[in-house]
């Protein structure tokens, strides 16, 4: 890596996180945006803050395959340090996935590895949850299993909807992920296959912050 560490963000929506993560960057820097959609809303607020927007849709393509050969070519060009899915709704292939070992990542919302896929704040609440919340994690080629970086906890209130639970949870959210953008940036967390390593430093702050690390890994 030479200079500031850039990230390429994917997204297919709102973009809410895109946003939170440019507007609390340090130590690195947002440097495309990659969008399925060409109405996800977060691409007009990419391009208003000229960051540089590729849109690659599905219906432009013959094939599936072809359509996923051409998002991994369009991430590949932007040459990113880290790629970051937010809100990204596309599995990705294992060709994808190895173009960029160690340092493609998620954010999801919930604390996996309960609740992969979608509705999760619906189905915490009908499973009877008293806690949920966010998780970074490595993307491998299922939905939402790959290695967890770092959760983000919080309690259900009493009456608490799907719809508050997801607005608490994404505040949530833009805590958690600049937090795991930041310290990959500086490499005091790293990816290394499926094993994470932080710094002693990640492990104090993640606590004062109430963030919680997986208990099996290294302290380095
Ligand atoms: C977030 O809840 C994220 O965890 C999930 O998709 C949602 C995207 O929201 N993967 P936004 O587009 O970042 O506002």
């Amino acid at each position: 890596m030479g200079g500031i560490p850039t990230v390429t963000v994917l997204i297919s929506g709102r973009g809410s996180n895109l946003i939170n993560l440019f507007n609390r960057a340090d130590g690195y820097q947002i440097g495309a945006v990659i969008s399925n959609s060409r109405d996800a809303a977060g691409i007009t607020w990419a391009r208003e803050h000229s960051i540089p927007v590729t849109i690659i849709e599905r219906a432009k393509f013959p094939s599936l395959g072809t359509f996923k050969d051409a998002l991994r070519e369009a991430v590949c060009a932007t040459t990113p340090d880290f790629v970051a899915l937010a809100g990204f709704m596309v599995v990705l292939p294992p060709s994808f996935i190895e173009a960029f070992p160690d340092r493609l990542i998620n954010i999801h919302p919930s604390l996996l590895p309960k609740f992969p896929g979608l509705d999760t704040h619906a189905r915490a609440i009908t499973a009877g949850e008293t806690k949920h919340g966010c998780t970074v994690h490595c993307v491998d080629s299922e939905v939402d299993t790959g290695a967890i970086i770092a959760r983000a906890t919080l309690e259900l209130s009493p009456g608490e909807t799907p719809a508050s639970l997801a607005e608490r949870t994404l505040k949530l959210e833009h805590e958690l992920y600049p937090w795991v953008v930041r310290h990959l940036a500086r490499g005091k967390i790293s990816i290394r296959g499926a094993r994470i390593h932080y710094s002693s430093e990640v492990h104090q702050e993640a606590g004062e912050r109430g963030f919680q690390l997986p208990a099996d890994n290294e302290c380095v």
